[in-house]
Order: C-alpha cells, then structure tokens, then sequence
C-alpha cells in the first residue's frame, strides 16, 4: 500500500509541475503586447526583425526602418527617404540605454538593451536630418551620431 502511495504522490507532483509550466507558457504567450516588445539584448543579431538591419520600403511613401544602436554608432547609418515619406522606425540596443534625437523633428526616445522602441514619423522638409544619442552611454557618446537624409 505504502508503495502505491508514494507512485500516486510522485505521478501528481508531476501532473502539478506539467500543468504549471504549460500555464506559464500560454501566460506568456498571451500576456500583454509588452512581453513581445522585449528582446535579449544579446542576442540582437540573431533576433528578427534586428538579424536583418536596413531600410525597406513597405508603401508608396512608407517605409520601415530597421535600426540597432550600439556603442557608439547606429546600424544602419545615413538613410536615405524621398520627401513626403513617412518612416517607422524599430529601435533597440545592444549594450547600453542610448537616445535617439532627430533635429528638426518630435522624435526623441530612449533605446534601452531588451526593449523594443517603435516611433513613426513623416519627413516632409527635405534636407539633413542629425540623430544624436542624447543619452551618456560612454567615452564615445559625443561622437554617436548620423543622419537621415530627405530629398
Ligand atoms: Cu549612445 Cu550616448
């Protein structure tokens, strides 16, 4: 009888430790959509859409950026959109919190490792946009910067 016992006890403690970890993962999966937006910061390369960085053109006058940041640069650097575009930009880092200004425009956000950022923003003035990093992420912060380039 004794036996019995202990074989029930063991198979519920497995059927409870089942039953726990098959919530947890449906928990996740549909959990709030800030559960997606997180990422390892590293392993930002082999994470989509940040293993593939550029910019594609998703509409007529739309397209979308695909940006990492990194001491002390952003990948990719100096874009190029038609006037009258309207960009969105998904953003995140992979090593330190860093900033993401662009002059002339609202944006201003923060990119911090193993968070997503997603900004949109319509550029309809032509000309040389400067992005900065207006977050202190190291000895070459001054230097990270680039551009986005309107024509
Ligand atoms: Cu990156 Cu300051």
């Amino acid at each position: 009888l004794d036996e019995k016992i202990w074989l029930f006890l063991s198979f519920g403690m497995i059927m409870i430790f089942m039953i726990f970890t098959g919530y947890q993962a449906v928990a996740l999966e549909m959990g709030p959509p800030s559960h997606k937006e997180t990422i390892d910061p590293q392993k930002v390369d082999q994470t989509a859409p940040f293993d593939n960085p550029g910019i594609k053109q998703i509409g007529e006058n739309e397209y979308e950026v695909v940006m990492t940041l990194q001491i002390f640069s952003f990948t990719p650097m100096d874009i190029e959109v038609p006037a009258g575009s309207t960009v969105h930009f998904t953003l995140t880092s992979k090593d330190v919190t860093h900033g993401f200004q662009v002059a002339n425009t609202n944006i201003n956000a923060m990119v911090m490792p193993g968070h997503i950022q997603k900004i949109s923003q319509k550029f309809d003035k032509p000309g040389k946009y400067l992005v900065l990093c207006n977050e202190y992420c190291g000895a070459g912060h001054q230097a990270m910067s680039t551009t986005i380039t309107v024509k």
